[in-house]
């Protein structure tokens, strides 16, 4: 392909193979393999190369010059700014398709898996509107998303992306995107804005984290002067790493969602599955065929899968290390009717250790993008369940340690699905499922 120097700018024409984890493109040039940004497959573009590594390169796109089928105009001004979204430039069946592929390379790749499960992709009902959690960040009047990461590199720092509305998010929570910007001008010293939206109370829980946090009386003041009525609850709360630390709340700290005719209580710091369009079919997909044993639901949060599960099994039990989602499962156990469930704070090694003496059916995994760590593999390997079920959020993490649990040789990879959490997105999240390979008489 061509190449061209324009003052000091290396600038390629490169035909785009397919995408990768992260959504980038790839594309070759002279044996070098270039990822850029906002293209897709069997797309030549023209690219201007930002990074220039030893075996890679990345390349920023200045042109489309023969676009794929599959391009479409992005619905969002933002797009290609905001880090929010990286594909919308892609027909949502494309992204898709794109997603399946990808979710195989990195388990081959990254997991050295040889022999593939049947893959199955679940779509998204909709591409658009699907959110109903949102993290904004927030300066003084500005409200939105941090910056496209490349831009970031380049200039060393990342702006906000100030928005008026987002697409992928539930219309009801773009209608409180001016309020909150109002809130933002009020306490400048407000940076990030969480909102957790019902769409079957048509109800709101927000955390505002601000610098040197907010008392009681700004949250009233916030509640009852900026915010509609159906917002119930308002928290301030203090970022410590990774982790918000509620110091205040007024109104009520939790709402209600219903998913496969199970109803739930979230609690403002208990997580929530963010896509609500495909709430009943992640339960069913989980679901066993048969009738199943003692089970273990590890990284259980509310009970979202144990409480459906419960029903097609002897017993399960569920763990999370955050108290507050341990204290909804439990509520969530009761108004369901669901007595052969029980729920406990650990990590997944220490609730499998409890049951090395008994026979456990299924561990049922579902764990951050960080995946599982060496104590819940090690334990895991001495548990020997007859069924493993990894949901994963991330296909890098998911790859590293099917990868390991199948060199162990006691289990067979059966089925996988890739079912679309998050359109527009690069995430991919997939359920997976092992079971135990026969004993060879
Ligand atoms: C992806 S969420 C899944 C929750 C639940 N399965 C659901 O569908 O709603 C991951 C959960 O893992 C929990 N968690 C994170 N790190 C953990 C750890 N080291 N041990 C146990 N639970 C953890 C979080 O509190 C969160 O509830």
């Amino acid at each position: 392909m061509e190449e061209k120097k324009n003052d000091q700018k290396k600038v390629l024409q490169l035909k785009i193979d397919k995408l990768v984890s992260g959504g980038k493109g790839l594309g070759r040039h002279e044996n070098k393999v270039y990822f850029v940004k906002y293209t897709a497959p069997n797309e030549l573009v023209e690219i201007e190369v930002i990074k220039e590594k030893r075996d890679y390169g990345e390349g920023k796109l200045l042109k489309v010059i023969i676009p794929s089928n599959a391009r479409v105009e992005p619905v969002c001004p933002h797009y290609g700014v905001c880090g929010g979204c990286q594909l919308q430039h892609i027909s949502y069946e494309e992204q898709v398709r794109q997603k399946v592929e990808i979710f195989k390379e990195q388990l081959q790749r990254v997991g050295k898996i040889k022999e593939l499960p049947p893959v199955e992709a679940i779509p998204s009902p909709q591409p658009y509107g699907y959110r109903i959690r949102a993290q904004f960040h927030v300066d003084s009047g500005k409200l939105g998303f941090v910056e496209d990461e490349t831009l970031r590199e380049i200039k060393g720092y990342g702006d906000i992306v100030d928005i008026e509305t987002c697409p992928v998010l539930h219309p009801r929570i773009n209608e409180l995107i001016p309020d909150l910007k109002r809130v933002s001008v009020e306490y400048k010293n407000l940076r990030e804005v969480h909102v957790t939206y019902s769409p079957n109370r048509d109800e709101a829980l927000i955390k505002l984290v601000a610098e040197g946090g907010l008392t009681r009386q700004d949250l009233h003041r916030v509640k009852n002067g900026f915010l509609p009525p159906w917002v119930v609850g308002v928290g301030s709360y203090k970022r410590v790493g990774r982790e918000l630390i509620r110091q205040e709340f007024v109104g009520r700290d939790y709402t209600f969602i219903a998913a496969k005719g199970f109803t739930y209580r979230v609690t403002a710091e208990s997580f929530v599955q963010n896509n609500y369009l495909l709430w009943d079919r992640f339960i069913e997909t989980i679901l066993p065929g048969e009738r199943r044993g003692y089970c273990l639901d590890t990284f259980c949060g509310i009970g979202f899968f144990t409480i459906p599960f419960s029903e097609h099994a002897f017993f399960v039990e569920g763990s999370d290390m955050n108290h507050y989602a341990i204290a909804d499962a439990n509520y969530n156990a009761k108004i369901n009717g669901r007595p052969n469930t029980l729920f406990l704070r650990a990590t997944p090694s220490q609730h499998m250790k409890r049951h090395l003496d008994k026979e456990i059916d299924t561990v049922l995994f579902d764990p951050p993008r960080s995946g599982l760590d060496r104590r819940d593999l090690e334990v895991l390997k001495e548990l020997q369940p007859d069924r493993i079920v990894y949901v994963s959020c991330n296909p890098s993490t998911l790859a590293r340690d099917l990868g390991k649990i199948l060199s162990w040789g006691i289990y067979r990879y059966d089925k996988a699905y890739v079912i679309d959490l998050f359109p527009q997105t690069a995430h991919i999240e997939s359920v997976n499922f092992l079971s135990k390979v026969e004993e060879k008489i």
